[in-house]
């Protein structure tokens, strides 16, 4: 079997980084074995400690396991390419924003943003743990919440799939070539002293 590459060595650390940062990268490739409950449960302890305005917590997930009635309503949610690979996936993931303050009800604009903080605390943890978990947002935004029961004022924000680490060669041919960690931006393109002055 080949394994998946070790982003790593692929990836060129800089800076002193921590190099979870550096593994964490959105594999495709699954095997189909099922992740445990208890690592499932430790990637959303792991989102569950993420900053958030007033210690909103506006992030909800919902999740189904492969096999079950649930999963092939949440994989139903996805676009075709993406339930090209998906389906040797472990579970899947709903991840979800309240979108007004519970305090006072007003709307909360900075929702998704902590929400996304959560997604990338629970990316992390499942790195750390040799976990795949694949962020998408190529899914059915239109009918998708009212599929997964999400009421009004919760936004449904990405889709995660979750499962052990497969073989890239097992992929359909074009997905197989692209099976390589991503690079970055220099950091003098997304990071300026003073007032903004990027070109893109
Ligand atoms: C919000 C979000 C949505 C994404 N949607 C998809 C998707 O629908 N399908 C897919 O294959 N990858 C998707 N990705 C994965 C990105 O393509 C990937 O994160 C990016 O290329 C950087 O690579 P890396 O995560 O391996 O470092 C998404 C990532 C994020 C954060």
């Amino acid at each position: 079997m080949t394994s998946l590459p070790d982003p790593l060595t692929v990836r060129e650390q800089q800076h002193g980084v921590h190099s979870l940062f550096v593994k964490r990268w959105s594999p495709r490739a699954m095997s189909g074995e099922k992740v445990s409950a208890d690592e499932l449960r430790t990637l959303f302890e792991a989102a569950r400690w993420a900053p958030s305005t007033y210690n909103e917590q506006e992030w909800r997930f919902l999740w189904a396991e492969k096999g079950t009635p649930h999963w092939d309503t949440f994989f139903g949610v996805l676009v075709e390419a993406n339930q090209e690979w998906c389906e040797k996936g472990s579970h899947l993931v709903a991840v979800i924003a309240r979108e007004t303050f519970v305090r006072n009800g007003n709307e909360n604009p900075v929702a998704v943003l902590d929400t996304g903080a959560a997604m990338q605390n629970f990316l992390l943890q499942a790195a750390e743990l040799g976990v795949v978990a694949h962020p998408m947002a190529g899914f059915d935004w239109e009918n998708g919440p009212k599929t997964l029961n999400i009421p009004d004022g919760f936004r449904l924000s990405a889709m995660i799939v979750v499962g052990k680490p497969g073989d890239p060669t097992e992929l359909p041919t074009e997905l197989a070539e692209r099976e390589e960690p991503t690079d970055r931006k220099e950091l003098s393109k997304i990071v300026q002293e003073g007032l903004f002055n990027f070109d893109e």
